[in-house]
């Protein structure tokens, strides 16, 4: 089996994954009720939660300490003093039970949640849809990424996460403002898709937040700001961030060699989301994977699926070379 260890923002996970992808353990301790009070994640308090999480799921886990073949864990991107609680724990283990290393970039560690169990299919697109990133990707047969597009700001995760906290709903605000919308009206506000007409392949979410923030401010000062409003604004303000999400993919899949397309990242458990990717990918001829919505958001499982095709290549990490990188590009790298 292969140990995956998962600590890149707030939530602490492992994962034992069988060589033929079977799951045999997995869980994840969810810090986001820690954090919903101040609105967002206070780097200080997920490093100390995580201290306490990772020590407890290790202990569960100890009966298949011998079965263990390889430790992999994620050293970039995140926060670093998270990332710092899982390299710890990856590198003790390592010592004490004398295995080797695999070191796993977060990020192609969402990309690995479509393969959970089976084969990864290559060419594939994809769109990576998180707290921390916005992005297009392309994956070659040769493994290789390009970078299509990506958000020249705030991330589309982030952006839920900003106006759910603007309408004081708490954190983290995806699925909260994906529940309110549900009862909502999205045509009520008009707000604007953001780089209509623009031919740059980014995508822009900042501007939209200022919008929804406008429009919140100004049914406050009317004193109409009820539930019926916050479900019409959490509407509209979902419908217009996925046309912005759908405007840009149109343009950056056009002409590809892939037919696969997939769909990573916390806000890839988004139904309304989904539902135009699907609609989007059959008008496109593509074929839209996704992961069942237990492995949208952060988790152990993806890093261990991950693990394992670094193990089968022999791609290890020596010890004194694993290395926290809280930023780094995907840019050609391999998956
Ligand atoms: O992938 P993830 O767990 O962590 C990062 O790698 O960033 O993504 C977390 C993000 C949060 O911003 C959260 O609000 C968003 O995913 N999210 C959603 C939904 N569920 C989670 N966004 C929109 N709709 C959802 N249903
Ligand atoms: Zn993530």
């Amino acid at each position: 089996m292969i140990l995956g260890v998962e600590s890149s923002c707030d939530d602490s996970s492992l994962a034992l994954m069988d060589f033929d992808f079977s799951l045999k353990f997995y869980k994840k301790i969810s810090q986001e009720s820690e954090h919903s009070k101040f609105g967002g994640v206070v780097p200080e308090l997920a490093a100390r939660l995580h201290t306490q999480a990772l020590p407890n799921l290790l202990q569960e886990i100890k009966p298949n300490f011998h079965k263990i073949k390889a430790v992999a864990v994620v050293n970039e991107p995140g926060l670093s003093v998270s990332l710092v609680g899982g390299i710890s724990l990856a590198k003790a283990l390592a010592i004490s039970l004398n295995l080797p290393l695999i070191s796993i970039n977060h990020l192609i560690g969402h990309i690995y949640s479509l393969f959970l169990s089976s084969e990864i299919t290559l060419p594939l697109g994809v769109l990576l849809i998180s707290g921390g990133h916005t992005m297009v990707l392309e994956v070659d047969e040769n493994r290789q990424i390009n970078i299509l597009a990506q958000t020249s700001d705030d991330s589309l995760g982030e952006s839920f996460d900003k106006v759910a906290k603007m309408m004081g709903l708490g954190y983290p605000g995806g699925a909260l403002i994906e529940n309110l919308a549900k009862n909502g009206n999205s045509d009520k506000f008009d707000f604007t898709i953001p780089l209509r007409g623009d031919k740059r392949a980014i995508y822009s979410f900042s501007g939209l937040k200022n919008q929804a923030r406008l429009a919140i401010e100004n049914l406050q000062n009317e004193g109409k700001f009820d539930k019926e409003a916050m479900c019409d604004l959490a509407a509209s303000f979902q419908k217009t961030a996925t046309l912005h999400i759908l405007d840009r993919l149109k343009m950056v899949v056009q002409g590809r060699n892939f037919t696969n397309f997939g769909v990573v990242g916390g806000a890839s458990a988004n139904l309304f989301i989904r539902s135009h990717l699907q609609e989007f990918c059959k008008n496109h001829n593509l074929n839209l994977i996704t992961a069942d919505l237990e492995f949208c958001s952060d988790n152990a499982a993806m890093i261990a699926r991950a693990g394992i095709s670094k193990y089968k290549r022999g791609e290890f990490c020596d010890i004194n070379e694993l290395k926290i990188q809280p930023r780094v590009s995907l840019q050609g790298s391999f998956i």
